[in-house]
């Protein structure tokens, strides 16, 4: 009996050498200490034993049993143990790899121009109102003095949603609406989109204006010059040098086109300003009266002037963009350089 239980004791320490999985650790637990376990039924016949042998065959036992509880205990710690070192090692993230990084949005080059300009107009005390982009024909073109057979009317310059109903061609239209609402004196500055169909290198569907109108009591076309004159200088330099060109629009009389110097050669001559040395840079002149008529005003007591500028225009020669499509196509490679 006691060559058994030494038999029992090289086997299980044997077969728990091999063990590495926790499930066969356990299964050599159950196997001889169990309640059906080898070691457990050789204790059971103890009967059998010589009784000279049995305190010695007894103390064995228990030996064995502890022993076999120890080394068992054992095992499963170190192969918990190995997990966890398993899982860590397949876990392991290498802190020195450069990180993906969050890229910070940006303010778009067109809505920065149009912050700016905002804020230029604003110190001059001019306040910023908007105006709807479907519009009516009336606030568009009748009341501008843009009568029916105009030119500008004609369906190529113009999205037409009904027959008196556009998609606004310019901010103009804003104009009118607010002298309809408030009595001079009027400062305001609207910017917005607009829509004309036509695209190219310099033209999109749909772009941006700003509009700006002054009326009160004796505002001449020195007004006119001066704002805008100081205006431009902030936006392009002090150095800047500005030609009032004499213009039309149905709605100013007398009417100016206003060029800068070119920024790209400085009045040399580029492919930029064809050559010319100058820039177009916005249109403007003195309220028409029939404008003025046309809300209310009396022609004889205010006077008055609009402008009104294109916000790609503007990004494109302070930037130096070359076509006005890369300022909607969202490519971040292009955007991230403002
Ligand atoms: N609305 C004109 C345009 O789109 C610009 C302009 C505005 C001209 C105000 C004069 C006065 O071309």
């Amino acid at each position: 009996m006691i060559a058994d239980l030494q038999q029992l004791e090289k086997d299980a320490l044997a077969e728990l050498k091999e063990a590495g999985a926790e499930d066969s650790i356990l299964a050599i637990r159950t196997k001889y200490l169990g309640r059906k376990g080898l070691l457990t039924s050789l204790l059971r016949n103890i009967a059998q034993v010589p009784i000279d042998e049995k305190p010695l065959f007894g103390k064995r036992c228990n030996e064995v049993k502890e022993l076999l509880e120890t080394k068992i205990e054992e095992a499963l710690k170190s192969q918990a143990q190995n997990k966890k070192e398993e899982i860590l090692a397949r876990d392991k993230i290498d802190v020195t790899l450069p990180g993906r990084g969050v890229r910070p949005g940006r303010v778009h080059p067109v809505v920065q121009i149009r912050r700016e300009i905002c804020d230029i107009f604003a110190s001059f005390g001019f306040s910023v109102v908007e105006g709807p982009e479907v519009e009516w024909d009336y606030y568009n073109f009748e009341a501008l003095n843009i009568p029916q057979d105009h030119p500008a009317r004609d369906m190529q310059d113009t999205f037409y949603i009904e027959d008196n109903m556009v998609l606004r061609t310019h901010t103009s239209p804003v104009q009118v609406r607010i002298m309809e609402k408030v009595n001079p004196p009027v400062r305001i500055l609207s910017p917005g989109r607009v829509y004309r169909p036509d695209s190219d290198v310099s033209h999109t569907p749909m772009f941006h204006q700003i509009e700006g109108l002054l009326v009160d009591q004796g505002i001449s076309f020195a007004d006119l010059k001066g704002i805008l004159t100081a205006f431009l200088k902030k936006v392009f330099g002090d150095d800047t040098l500005l030609r009032f060109r004499p213009s039309f629009f149905p709605f100013t009389e007398p009417s100016a086109e206003v060029d800068i110097r070119c920024v790209i050669c400085r009045g040399k001559g580029c492919r930029v300003c064809g050559q010319s040395g100058w820039l177009e840079i916005l249109g403007s002149g003195m309220v028409d009266p029939a404008v003025f008529k046309n809300v209310g005003y009396d022609v004889e007591v205010y006077s008055g002037f609009a402008f009104g500028l294109g916000l790609e225009r503007i990004a494109m020669l302070k930037y130096g963009i070359s076509d006005i499509r890369l300022l909607f196509e969202n490519d971040i490679r292009f955007l991230k350089q403002f």
